[in-house]
């Protein structure tokens, strides 16, 4: 991975630990991370980079609006821009955020497999343990 990209994934971290929604902050955003990459070794063609940069973008538009999918596409979209990454990747990340909802289907490959990592942490136990600590937190309680 080219060092611009890198430095786009300290600038999404920077986000996430923003995020106070125990539900969505860095210990599910390493996972998606981590669940995508696996998924992706079982589809070579797929753009492992665009994976792994959109994966960790993909809730930063959770600090903006629980309707997040297409302000995190956004906003990641932008950063890389503004970070000399062309339009044609920067694109492909968008793609693969923009359609992360539950009932949406991505458009591209490396979205569904984003989509789908997103969708494996939902029974993530160590996710819900968090949550069972932190039971009065109103996005734990929706959960409940
Ligand atoms: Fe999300
Ligand atoms: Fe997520």
């Amino acid at each position: 991975m080219i060092v611009a990209l890198r430095e786009s994934i300290e600038v999404a971290k920077g986000y996430i630990q923003k995020m106070t929604d125990p539900v969505h902050d860095m210990n599910h955003v390493k996972s998606v991370v981590s669940l995508s990459l696996r998924l992706a070794k079982e589809f070579p063609i797929a753009d492992r980079d665009v994976i792994e940069i959109a994966t960790w973008w993909h809730d930063v538009g959770r600090l903006f609006d629980e309707r997040h999918e297409p302000i995190s596409a956004q906003v990641a979209y932008d950063s890389l821009i503004e970070n000399g990454i062309g339009k044609k990747f920067s694109k492909a990340v968008y793609d693969a955020i923009v359609f992360h909802r539950w009932n949406m289907k991505p458009k591209t490959l490396e979205g569904k497999i984003v989509r789908d990592a997103d969708k494996l942490d939902f029974i993530n136990i160590k996710r819900w343990e968090r949550c069972i600590n932190k039971k009065s937190d109103p996005n734990c309680k929706k959960h409940y």
